[in-house]
C-alpha cells in the first residue's frame, strides 16, 4: 500500500446477523471508497464481547463476516481484512486513551445508555466501548471513518481524544473525519419503524439479513408493517412506508418522489412485491458468493493473516510514537 493515499477505516462487530442496514449505512460506502482510499476493514470481535457470546458461534461468525465482507464486494488485493483481537495494540492504545477520556464523556453516550436499558449485564466494557472504537481508527491515523449515522457520537469522541493527546503532547493522531449516507444512514426496523434496524434484534422480522433467501426477503417486507392509508408517500407522518421507500430507493437510485410517482394509484401490496424482489435480486449475487468464499477456510485465512501482518506493522508505528511521548520507558 502506498503512503499518498489517504486512509479509510471502519468495523463491524460480528455480533447477530449482517443486514441490509450494515450494507446501507457502512459497507455500501467500505466498496466504493476502495477506489480512492487506502482501506482498512475490521471485525470487532473484541467489541462484541460488551455482549455475552458463545464461544463457538463467535468463532464461526468471524469467518462468517470476513466471507460477507469479500462476498459484498471488499477486495483483500486493495484492502486490508482484520480481525480486531489478531492486533493486540488495539487494546494498548485503549488503555491510554481511558486515560484521557473524561467519565462525563462516556456518560452522554446514547448508545450506552440504550444498551444499559435492556442489558442483564451491564460491563464496564460496555461503558468504555466508545474508546475500544477511538483507538481502532487512531491506531490507523484514519482520515475517513464510513459508518451509519448511529456511530456520529462515538465519533465525536474518537475526534475529541485526537486532540486532546495532540494538545497535551504534540501532533500525533490523525483527526478523521465521518462519512455518513445522508438519507440512509439510518434504516428502521420493519416491524417496529421508531427503532433502528438492527442485526441483534430477537425477532429476525425485523431485518433482512444479507444471507436471506429470496422467500424469507419477500415474505419479511410483506409483513412488515405500514401505516393506515393507501396511498404510497414519503412523509414523516407515515415512518414505515417512509423506510420502506427509501430502502426502495437504496436499491433501485430512484428518487423518493421518484417512487411516489411510479406508484400513484396503485396498492401497498404491489409496492411491497416490487421491494421485496428488488432487495432479493440484489442480494442474490452476494449470497452465491458468499457460499463459494465460505467453504475455502485457507484463502479466508491468508487473507487474515496478510491483513493483520500489515495492520500490525502500522499500529505497532503509531503505538511506539504514543509511548514515547508519554514517556513511558
Ligand atoms: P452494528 O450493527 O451496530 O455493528 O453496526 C455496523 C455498522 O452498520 C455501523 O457503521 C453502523 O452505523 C451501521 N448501521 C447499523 N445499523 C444501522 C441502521 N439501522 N441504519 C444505518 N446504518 C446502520
Ligand atoms: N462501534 C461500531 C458499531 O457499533 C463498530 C466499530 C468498532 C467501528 N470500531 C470501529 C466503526 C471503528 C468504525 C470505526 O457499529
Amino acid at each position: 500500500m502506498g503512503e499518498q493515499k489517504k486512509r479509510v477505516l471502519s468495523g463491524i462487530q460480528p455480533s447477530g446477523q449482517l443486514c441490509i442496514s450494515n450494507y446501507i449505512g457502512a459497507l455500501k460506502n467500505w466498496i466504493k471508497l476502495q477506489d480512492e482510499y487506502e482501506c482498512i476493514y475490521l471485525i470487532v470481535d473484541l467489541h462484541s464481547l460488551t455482549v455475552e457470546q458463545k464461544p463457538a458461534d463467535l468463532r464461526q461468525r468471524c469467518y462468517s463476516y470476513v466471507a460477507q465482507y469479500l462476498a459484498c464486494g471488499i477486495d483483500p488485493e486493495r484492502s486490508l481484512v482484520v480481525i480486531q483481537s489478531h492486533v493486540p495494540e488495539h487494546a494498548e492504545l485503549t488503555w491510554i486513551l481511558n486515560t484521557i477520556t473524561y467519565m462525563g464523556e462516556l456518560n452522554r453516550m446514547t448508545q450506552f445508555k440504550d444498551k444499559s436499558k435492556n442489558a442483564k449485564n451491564i460491563n464496564a466494557g460496555l461503558y468504555t466501548y466508545p474508546i475500544l472504537m477511538a483507538s481502532d481508527i487512531l491506531l490507523y491515523q484514519a482520515d475517513l471513518v464510513p459508518v451509519g449515522a448511529d456511530q456520529k457520537q462515538h465519533l465525536e469522541l474518537s475526534r475529541n481524544l485526537a486532540e486532546r493527546f495532540n494538545q497535551r503532547y504534540s501532533p500525533t493522531f490523525t483527526v478523521p473525519e465521518p462519512y455518513i449516507p445522508k438519507s440512509s444512514g439510518r434504516i428502521m426496523s420493519l416491524q417496529n419503524p421508531d427503532n433502528k434496524m438492527s442485526k441483534s434484534d430477537e425477532n429476525e422480522n425485523n431485518f433482512i439479513a444479507l444471507l436471506d433467501d429470496e422467500d424469507t426477503i419477500i415474505r419479511k417486507v410483506k409483513r412488515a408493517v405500514t401505516d393506515s392509508g393507501s396511498e404510497i408517500v414519503f412523509s414523516d407522518d407515515k415512518p414505515g412506508l417512509k423506510n420502506l421507500i427509501t430502502l426502495y430507493s437504496c436499491y433501485s437510485d430512484l428518487s423518493p418522489k421518484d417512487i411516489e410517482n411510479k406508484y400513484v394509484g396503485k396498492m401497498y401490496s404491489d409496492f411491497k412485491q416490487d421491494l421485496g424482489e428488488l432487495i432479493a435480486e440484489s442480494l442474490k449475487p452476494i449470497r452465491i458468493r458468499y457460499e463459494e468464499i465460505i467453504s475455502e477456510k485457507d484463502y479466508l485465512s491468508k487473507i487474515l493473516s496478510e491483513g493483520s501482518d500489515k495492520a500490525s506493522y502500522l499500529a505497532r508505528r503509531t503505538l511506539s510514537k504514543v509511548y514515547r511521548k508519554i514517556g513511558l520507558v
